[in-house]
């Protein structure tokens, strides 16, 4: 089922983001200034886009090609793993302030008060959801490995590590296009 619906989730994801940079290639785009990113965000950023990489890379080509992860792909899927594990807390601490949503007068909206921001409203979200997905895609691997499930439980904690790496992946691909047209709109 799972390496059935794959195809069409990876063209959707792939289609959601190609959109995306139209319209906003297409848009006039924001003036307002951003933050520089330090090294240290640098460093976070690309620990992240490196292992969920490895990570898509790993499953998902030997998903669609045998069905399912093992032998040395699962090998590299393991070492993507432990960078992600390792990194995703980083990553909350170090971006979670500037992808605060502020609530105005106006109800749920971004500021551009203060001192200049670093992401705007779907960067924001994108954030949000790479933190939830990449929590149950921890977890569910995490949960796997103690005596707590039976098979039954253990092919759901799998069926849902799937489809949260699925929404991690994308999570990563649109926040990834948001920050290159910040890059391509403020040259
Ligand atoms: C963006 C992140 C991730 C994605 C896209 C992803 C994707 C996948 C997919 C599609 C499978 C299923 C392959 C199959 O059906 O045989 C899988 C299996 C697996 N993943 Fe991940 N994964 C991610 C993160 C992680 C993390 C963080 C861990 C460890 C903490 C992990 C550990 C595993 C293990 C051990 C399996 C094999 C499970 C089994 O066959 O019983 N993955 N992953």
């Amino acid at each position: 089922m799972y390496s059935e619906v794959l195809p069409y989730a990876l063209a959707g994801i792939l289609a959601v983001v190609g959109l995306y940079l139209i319209v906003s290639l297409a848009s006039r785009g924001s003036k307002r200034a951003r933050a520089r990113w330090t090294w240290w965000e640098v460093l976070v950023y690309l620990g992240v886009l490196g292992s969920v990489t490895v990570l898509a890379a790993t499953s998902f080509i030997e998903v669609l090609r045998v069905g399912t992860l093992h032998g040395w792909m699962l090998f590299l899927h393991m070492c993507g793993a432990g960078a992600f594990v390792a990194v995703l807390p980083l990553v909350a601490i170090t971006w979670c302030e500037p992808s605060r949503f502020c609530l105005t007068g106006t109800g749920l909206s971004v500021t551009d008060r203060g001192p200049a921001p670093r992401f705007f409203g779907v960067s924001k979200l994108m954030f949000w959801m790479l933190l939830v997905s990449g929590f149950v895609v921890t977890m569910t691997m995490i949960l796997s490995m103690l005596p707590l499930f039976g098979t039954d439980g253990l092919e759901t904690l799998l069926a849902v590590h799937r489809y949260a790496g699925l929404v991690a992946v994308a999570a990563v691909a649109l926040h990834l296009a948001t920050v290159l047209m910040q890059r391509v709109k403020l040259a």
